[in-house]
C-alpha cells in the first residue's frame, strides 16, 4: 500500500513541476512553422546581428545553414558572416558558427559565459525561449539594470532592447501553499518605446525561435516533408486498392 503511495506521488511529480511552470508570466505559446524558410532567414538574421557577439553555434556551418535556408554562399558573406580569423580575413562559408569572444573575458563581464544555443531549442523547448526573450524589464538592483522574468537574476543583458524598448514588472503578491507571500509577476508596463510596436517584436522574436529550432534539429523539416509524402502516396494507394478490388469482385454474385 505504501509503495503504491510513493509511485503514484512519482508519477504526479512532473505535472506539479509542470503545473508551477504554468505561472510564469509571460506564458504564450507560438507554432513554429518548419516550412517557413523566410522567417528563419530573418531570424538567422537577428541572430548574427544581436547574439553572435556572445552566443556560438558550434554545430552549425554557415553553408549547411545557407543550403537548408535557401541562402547563397555569397549572400552569407555579405550578410551574414561577421566574424574574423586571427589574421583579420573573414570566417569561411564552410566554417562552424563560433564567436570571437574569450572565454574568460565572458565569465568576468557576466559572471556566466554565454552558453552555445545549437541545441537551446531541445534543452529548453520553443515555448520557454519564446516567453524568455519576451520578458526582459528594468530592475535597478541588478548589475546590467534588467532582470528578466521567466530566467530570474539572469546574466544577459536586454540585447534587444532598442527594438522593444524597456518596460517594467507589474508585480501582486500572492499567498503560496504555505501560506508565505510571495512577489509575483502579472504583467508588464511599457516605459520607453523601441523601434518596434510590440506585434513587430513579438514576431521578430518568433522568426529567431523558429532559427533556433531549425538549427537545433535541421533534419526536422525533411523529416515532416517525407512524412506528408509517405502519407499522400499510402492515400492514393489506398485508392487504387479500393478500384482494383471493385475490379476483381465485379462478376462474382
Ligand atoms: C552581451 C552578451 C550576450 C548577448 C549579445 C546575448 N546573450 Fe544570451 N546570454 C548571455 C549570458 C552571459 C547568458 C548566461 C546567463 C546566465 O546563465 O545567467 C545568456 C543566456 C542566454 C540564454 C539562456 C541559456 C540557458 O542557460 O538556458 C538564452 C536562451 C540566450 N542567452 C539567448 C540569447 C539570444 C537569442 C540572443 C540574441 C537576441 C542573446 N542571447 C544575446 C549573454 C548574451
Amino acid at each position: 500500500m505504501k509503495k503504491s503511495v510513493w509511485i503514484i506521488a512519482g508519477l504526479l511529480l512532473p505535472v506539479l513541476g509542470w503545473a508551477s511552470g504554468g505561472a510564469m508570466y509571460p506564458n504564450d505559446e507560438i507554432d513554429v512553422d518548419w516550412g517557413d524558410k523566410a522567417a528563419m532567414q530573418r531570424g538567422a538574421k537577428l541572430f548574427v546581428n544581436y547574439c553572435m557577439g556572445c552566443h556560438s553555434l558550434e554545430y552549425m556551418r554557415y553553408n549547411r545553414m545557407g543550403k537548408d535556408l535557401g541562402i547563397s554562399d555569397e549572400l552569407l558573406r555579405e550578410n551574414l558572416i561577421f566574424t574574423t580569423n586571427k589574421n583579420g580575413e573573414q570566417t569561411k562559408v564552410g566554417e562552424q558558427m563560433r564567436i570571437n569572444m574569450d572565454k574568460e573575458y565572458a565569465e568576468t563581464a557576466f559572471g556566466t559565459a554565454p552558453p552555445d544555443l545549437t541545441l537551446i531549442a531541445r534543452s529548453r523547448g520553443t515555448h520557454w525561449l519564446y516567453n524568455y526573450l519576451r520578458g526582459f524589464y528594468v530592475d535597478d538592483s541588478r548589475p546590467l539594470g534588467v532582470n528578466n522574468s521567466v530566467f530570474p537574476n539572469v546574466g544577459m543583458p536586454h540585447v534587444l532592447m532598442g527594438l522593444e524598448g524597456l518596460k517594467k514588472a507589474v508585480v501582486e503578491t500572492h499567498k503560496d501553499d504555505e501560506g508565505n507571500e510571495k512577489a509575483v509577476i502579472v504583467g508588464f508596463e511599457k516605459i520607453s518605446d523601441g523601434s518596434m510596436s510590440e506585434a513587430e517584436y513579438n514576431q521578430a522574436v518568433k522568426d529567431l525561435v523558429s532559427f533556433l529550432d531549425y538549427v537545433g534539429e535541421p533534419i526536422k523539416q525533411k523529416r515532416k516533408n517525407v512524412g506528408i509524402g509517405v502519407l499522400v502516396f499510402l492515400f492514393i494507394f489506398l485508392i487504387l486498392a479500393i478500384l482494383l478490388k471493385k475490379e476483381y469482385w465485379k462478376d462474382v454474385h
